[in-house]
């Protein structure tokens, strides 16, 4: 029974940029698994485009991404959970945190647009992890890439090793259907009343008279060609290389209208992995063990300022998660119960009473809870965490309102900790620097800083280009000394005690990696 429940989860994330078609996609696959009852349930949570960036916004931003955080739903008789990861600009730290949570995920890329900025960031945290990817490349009823040249593109500029599922029959105009490799038939495309309704017809090879006539000779000779194409240049899919990310899948379709989406989700639930073991420190970690373990990826700060209690997300990794049962706070080395933990479904979240590896629960917290912390039935774990990256833009914070130092620092140290920002202390006179992905996380801390803590702050511009880790092949060298005795203005520790180097510009970065060789400097927290 427990060992059933874990093998029918699929947790997973769809990573994009902005305007690739995530919504729409997570959408149809709701909808495909009865989640959700009309198109339109989850995009209507959605940020409207071209909406004021003010407070309200930011607010509404907030209690969206709590709704759509984890939907889950029943599909073929596996439990899917789909992971949010959201993709506005200025919640790229909350999406990463999201990845460690994930046990595989789909990547959309628009193919018009090809491989984006935020989609490289992304994928490139989950070739770090060896999480096994799908490619869904969407948009096909546009004009867009060669299907070939971009699967070259997705290779070369994501790194990845990729082998198409699914091809499409002509594009943009043209768009005829999807070949469908895995299950070797053939889906053909009809615009109902340019309504762009998309209804499939199934041929069961391409040797059926009836698809010549429907798609055409020329079509059906261009098809076969490139399905020979395929065949002399792609590996075959492999899904033991796919668990383990060395190889890609890709599918074609139009998440809009609904086509190339099923062949998608009948192949994912039949390809993608049940809940994996998990590294922690100490030790490796199953699923199919019998103690609990889980740890949080995602605070949600409640968004009533009189109601100071937040949500924090838990994975959990192995075991059962039970109601009222004591769980083990492993860094405050305390029990704790939970009276209300939740589940998330499609439109609603309910109090469950036991939940499973792959699961995600949502507890109360009144501050006990930050991102990495883990929970067990006793023992101690540490997970390891997720790479910080450096940040876009930095300021110093100031405190504005000296009667509020110690509001202003507990509020500062819990929004670090569920995950908006960064922090970074100059080590030459210890002020403090927030380091953040969109310039608008500024406005947000402000804000917050005074309605949820009751302390004001102020900023004044810094000029930093990047912030990078060290790291000293030697830390007792001369030339180690010497970078910290030169560079001192641009030391700071970030909050986990690590020495980073604010590099004021590019050239400046070039220069000091140039005279101090033996000093390395890593753009991600984690080396
Ligand atoms: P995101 O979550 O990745 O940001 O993307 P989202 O699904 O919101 O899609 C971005 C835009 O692309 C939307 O149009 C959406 O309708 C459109 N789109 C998604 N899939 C397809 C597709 O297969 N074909 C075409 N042609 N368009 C697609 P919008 O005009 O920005 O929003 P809306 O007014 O339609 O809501």
């Amino acid at each position: 029974m427990f060992l059933d429940e874990i093998a029918k989860r699929r947790t997973f994330g769809i990573i994009s940029h902005p305007d690739a078609g995530k919504t729409t996609l997570t959408e149809k696959l709701l909808l495909f698994g009865g989640a959700i009852q009309e198109a339109g349930a989850v995009k209507s949570n959605k940020i409207k485009k071209g909406a004021t960036s003010d407070f309200m916004e930011i607010e509404r931003q907030r209690g969206i991404s709590v709704a759509t955080s984890v939907l889950a739903f029943y599909y073929k008789d596996k439990k899917i959970n789909i992971l949010d990861t959201p993709g506005h600009k200025d919640f790229a730290e909350d999406t990463f945190r999201t990845l460690t949570a994930v046990d595989s995920v789909i990547v959309v890329i628009d193919v018009a647009k090809g491989v984006e900025e935020q989609t490289k960031k992304l994928v490139e945290v989950c070739r770090m992890r060896s999480i096994p990817m799908i490619v869904f490349i969407n948009k096909l009823d546009r004009e867009g890439k060669d299907s070939f040249d971009l699967m070259d593109e997705v290779e070369q500029k994501l790194g990845l090793r990729v082998t198409p599922l699914t091809f499409p029959i002509g594009m943009g105009y043209d768009f005829q259907g999807i070949y469908n490799i895995w299950e070797k038939n053939v889906q053909l495309f009809q615009e109902e009343n340019k309504q762009q309704k998309g209804t499939a017809i199934q041929y069961d090879d391409l040797t059926d008279p009836a698809l010549e006539t429907a798609i055409g000779t020329k079509a059906l000779a261009i098809l076969n060609e490139e399905l020979e194409l395929i065949d002399g240049v792609y590996s075959p899919f492999n899904q033991e290389e796919y668990l383990n990310g060395e190889q890609q899948p890709v599918f074609f379709g139009s998440a809009l209208n609904n086509f190339g989406v099923q062949e998608l989700l009948n192949c994912f639930v039949d390809i993608a992995p049940a809940p994996l073991k998990k590294q922690a420190e100490e030790r490796e970690i199953d699923p199919t063990e019998k103690n609990f373990a889980g740890f949080v990826f995602k605070i949600h700060a409640n968004m009533d300022p009189n109601h100071r209690d937040r949500l924090a997300f838990i994975k959990i990794v192995s075991g059962t998660f039970e109601r009222n049962k004591p769980y083990l706070h492993v860094r405050h080395k305390k029990k704790l119960k939970f009276s209300s933990p939740n589940a998330f479904f499609a439109e609603r979240k309910e109090i469950v009473e036991v939940s499973y590896p792959g699961d995600i629960v949502g507890l109360h917290d009144t501050g006990n809870f930050k991102i990495g912390d883990s929970l067990t039935s006793g023992e101690n774990i540490s997970f390891k965490g997720i790479p910080s990256f450096s940040p876009e833009h930095f300021r110093y914070i100031n405190n504005a309102d000296p009667m509020k130092a110690k509001q202003l620092n507990k509020g500062i140290d819990q929004l670090m900790d569920e995950g908006v920002a960064q922090l970074f202390t100059l080590q030459l006179n210890n002020r403090k620097i927030i380091g953040t992905v969109g310039a608008l996380q500024f406005d947000v801390i402000q804000y917050r800083l005074e309605h949820e803590y009751g302390a004001k702050c102020s900023y004044e511009n810094l000029n930093v280009h990047k912030a990078c880790w060290v790291e000293a092949k030697d830390e007792t060298n001369a030339e180690f000394a010497d970078f910290k005795r030169v560079k001192q203005r641009f030391l700071a520790k970030d909050k986990q005690q690590q020495l980073v180097f604010l590099a004021d510009s590019a050239f400046s970065l070039q220069m000091t990696q140039q005279k101090y060789p033996s000093v390395k400097f890593h753009f991600t927290s984690e080396f």
